[in-house]
């Protein structure tokens, strides 16, 4: 088989709650179509039985989408690519069951991706940055499963340097946002309330963890239980301090990854700090990473929103460092719930 120098891949996302395909010609991202599943908002976080079931009701659609989208044709493309992990295995089956299934049937590779890494390799779609970082980086990985800090040497060499020991950064804003009684995800209305609130008007304590390690279990029932106090003594304490509320807890939630970014770059000697994963989208993450870069003379790099979020861009990106390589999987492949970063 002959390999070409921009593949046209077709990548299949489907470890949580989103079910997406994108097609890339080499680095390019030709279409990137994302069905979001909104049953999980009335039940406070997904569920995974219904999300398994909701990707297997989805996937057709939205890969046809994807091709219809780029304008391609089943026939011309070089490779069929799929998130292995980590995720919720039930999900993850059904994007592996496709990607296997389309491979035979096109005979062309298949190519397996760790979803922690394609939240990093990301930063290398063309229309994610006007320039992206070059390796060795750092990469602050942040989303509703996980919080990693891990050195880039190489698209293919990931060091994991620190994780959440517990809850992920992610579940503490949507917990936190849940005991102010909005739906999952709450994450953007913690942001949106933030923006009107005082952060220094409820004392809450960055979490103390050892090294590069994060916790968040601690703070997030800290801010229940403040709330709960409160609220004891008047039932309307949430609707009076809703925007005091969420400030404090952000920029609680915020400092505690500047410190944590600002404790590796110091220890690697790393200058180039990559933000990636849904709580990148966040506005006062955003703006308190630009300036501290600003202050302390690191680079900072944000992708694209759209290229932050669970999306299959990023799994196609990663796809294609791994087809330069001739890195494919054989059809024994299968789903891996729990999946480090660093292989
Ligand atoms: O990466 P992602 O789309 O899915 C995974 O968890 O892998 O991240 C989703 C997380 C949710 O916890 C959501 O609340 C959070 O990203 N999020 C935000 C914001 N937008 C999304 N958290 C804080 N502020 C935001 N603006
Ligand atoms: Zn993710």
């Amino acid at each position: 088989m002959s390999l070409t120098e921009h593949p046209l891949i077709l990548a299949i996302e489907s470890s949580c709650d989103d079910t997406s395909a994108a097609v890339l010609k080499g680095t390019q991202v030709l279409s990137n179509c994302i069905a979001t599943q909104k049953m999980h908002a009335r039940y406070g976080g997904v569920v995974p039985e219904l999300a398994s079931r909701a990707h297997q009701q989805h996937i057709v659609t939205v890969v046809k989408a994807a091709l219809d989208t780029a304008n391609i044709a089943k026939k011309d493309l070089s490779a069929i690519a799929f998130t292995k992990g980590p995720g919720l295995l039930g999900s993850l089956l059904v994007g592996v069951s496709f990607a296997k299934s389309l491979a035979q049937a096109l005979h062309i590779p298949l190519i397996e991706v760790n979803h922690m890494q394609a939240h990093i390799l990301a930063h290398f779609i063309d229309d994610a940055h006007p320039n992206p970082p070059s390796f060795p980086f750092l990469a602050l990985t942040v989303s509703g499963g996980h919080t990693q800090i891990v050195q880039v040497n190489a698209p293919d060499a990931f060091v994991l340097l620190g994780q959440t020991l517990d809850d992920a950064i992610g579940e503490c804003f949507d917990k936190s946002a849940k005991v102010l009684g909005f739906s999952y995800p709450g994450g953007p209305h913690i942001d949106q309330l933030a923006q009107m609130g005082n952060p220094n008007a409820f004392e809450l304590s960055i979490p103390s963890v050892a090294g590069l390690n994060f916790s968040y279990s601690g703070l997030k029932t800290q801010f229940s239980q403040l709330v709960r106090k409160h609220n004891l003594k008047n039932p309307d304490f949430v609707s009076e301090n809703k925007n005091d509320l969420a400030a404090s807890l952000q920029h609680t939630l915020v400092s505690s990854l500047v410190l944590k970014a600002l404790k590796a770059l110091e220890q690697t000697g790393i200058r180039q700090l990559a933000l990636g994963g849904g709580v990148a989208a966040n506005s006062g993450l955003r703006a308190a990473l630009r300036s501290v870069a600003q202050e302390k003379g690191f680079d900072i790099f944000i992708p694209e929103l759209r290229y932050c979020t669970d999306n299959a861009a990023m799994i196609g990106i990663s796809a294609y460092f791994k087809y330069l390589k001739a890195d494919f999987s054989d059809l024994s492949v299968n789903a891996q719930a729990r999946y480090s970063v660093q292989l």
